[in-house]
């Protein structure tokens, strides 16, 4: 057992009275028996004595900060209790001065707008490639060097890899161009924690990690791929091209001043794993998901994508397989029927696929309970049971006009003299973001028009069993 988890332990025994936060003084409320919370509290606390400040962290959070950054091999990890959400606020916070320009990925999560919002930032897109399964392929990273030549004011690049759907970017060939512009490179993989820590997927699959690609910021939500608290993440960083202090007051700026010590305690147990069983549990993940795959090939109706359907296409230099993504008739209707009828709940649903989400911890008989569930469900399709209407255009595909930054259309009356140019109409300038969640990803964004066509889409959309969210 390491420092942190076993000084937490110790703790919660001494003969130390807490008049301290939190309220909850460590000891079971007044309703519960011995239930799994009331067991939690014991480890609940604060700063006190002995236990570092993660915000100014030279001692115990600092040690694991120092260890997480040798188990990932990046130069540097700062340990996250808000999400890869305030990962994403801080990098890009710090790479781009307030009003500053950014170069980002269309298909980018809603943190890193809501931080080009936040900064007032001016937003250059670079499209995803798009794969004829509806999904987001890679970003091109010849499109990356025709914006940066072409605008001499971009602060940082920034892109998602893996996506949600876990289609790998080449991050080597754009983090080598951003770099020859002198710009730095953030990577969003908060769906990518435990890409650079199997040495076997990475050669079969090019599962590779962006840090080790050249990528100047990584941000990877532990809790989505490995064995960790929901909420917990890290952010790795070269300090090559970053200043760090003012990286380092970003994320403070983001983080709470009350970081928990559950969540940090179970980054602790997370490092343990993968340090002491790491290799085991991921060989044999990697086991379980071939023969996945292969069984899974003879599916009638239902279509797991592979590797080989991506390899050399669409700028994608790699895929997680540990994505299921199972194309269907029915994105909604495949989630549902493994949901009610399987008892299997996934990850989420686009509208002609469902995605379930694996991880090493998916063992004892897990991949078999899925595989038996959507072989059933393939038998009702194959019965011509489940029938979806026609499919709308794959939302990635609309490339909406933008017209003014997201914070002056969220932030600035918009009525009266030199609200509009003459070229569009400024009651169809979006006003919110419209994304379904997951994946987070707007399909409009403030400061955006809408056209007849996007409102078909999303409306299309919404009767396709895609929940929309304005806001
Ligand atoms: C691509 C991407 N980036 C960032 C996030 C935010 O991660 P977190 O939930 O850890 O805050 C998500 C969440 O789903 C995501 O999909």
């Amino acid at each position: 057992m390491s420092r942190f988890v076993e000084k937490l332990i110790e703790n919660s025994r001494a003969d130390i009275y807490p008049m301290h936060m939190p309220g909850h003084k460590r000891v079971a409320l007044p309703f519960e028996e011995n239930d799994a919370i009331s067991h939690i509290r014991a480890i609940d606390i604060t700063e006190i004595e002995g236990f570092d400040n993660l915000h100014a962290p030279e001692g115990i959070i600092g040690e694991l900060q120092e260890r997480i950054a040798g188990i990932f091999g990046v130069p540097k990890s700062l340990m996250l209790v808000n999400g890869s959400t305030c990962g994403v606020l801080a990098a890009i916070s710090a790479c781009v001065r307030p009003g500053g320009t950014i170069l980002m990925a269309r298909n980018s999560h809603i943190s890193a707008y809501n931080a080009v919002n936040v900064g007032g930032l001016k937003s250059v897109y670079l499209y995803p490639e798009i794969c004829e399964e509806g999904i987001n392929g890679g970003i091109d990273p010849e499109a990356v060097r025709q914006a940066l030549d072409s605008d001499d004011t971009i602060q940082a690049v920034f892109v998602t890899s893996p996506t949600y759907e876990g289609v790998i970017s080449d991050i080597e060939k754009i983090s080598n161009i951003a770099h020859d512009h002198g710009v730095p490179l953030i990577v969003d993989e908060a769906h990518g924690a435990h890409l650079s820590l199997c040495p076997s997927l990475e050669e079969k699959y090019g599962m590779a990690g962006a840090m080790q690609r050249g990528a100047d910021i990584a941000v990877q939500s532990l809790h989505k791929t490995l064995p960790s608290f929901t909420q917990t993440a890290v952010l790795h960083y070269s300090p090559r091209q970053i200043d760090e202090d003012r990286l380092r007051r970003c994320v403070s700026t983001y983080q709470t001043t009350s970081p928990s010590y559950i969540l940090m305690a179970g980054v602790d147990r997370c490092m343990d794993v993968l340090e002491k069983k790491g290799e085991a549990l991921f060989a044999e993940y990697e086991r379980n998901l071939e023969a996945f795959y292969e069984k899974a090939a003879s599916l009638e109706k239902i279509k797991l994508l592979r590797w080989e359907d991506l390899k050399g296409k669409h700028c994608i230099s790699g895929f997680d397989i540990g994505k299921l993504v199972m194309i269907a008739a029915s994105g909604k209707g495949l989630y549902e029927t493994l949901l009610r009828e399987q008892g299997i709940q996934t990850e989420m649903y686009g509208i002609n696929y469902c995605l379930a989400m694996t991880s090493f911890m998916d063992n004892g008989g897990a991949f078999d309970r899925l595989l038996k569930a959507v072989e059933e469900c393939d038998k009702i399709y194959a019965d011509g049971r489940d029938k979806a209407g026609e499919l709308p255009p794959f939302a990635g595909s609309i490339r909406p006009r933008s017209v003014m930054t997201i914070s002056r259309a969220l932030n600035e009356e918009l009525s009266g003299p030199g609200a509009s140019d003459e070229s569009y109409d400024p009651t169809f300038i979006c006003r919110n973001f419209v994304f379904a969640c997951p994946p987070g990803v707007p399909v409009m964004v403030p400061g955006e028009l809408f056209t007849e066509e996007i409102l078909d889409t999303l409306e299309a959309m919404s009767a396709g069993g895609i929940r929309m969210l304005y806001r």
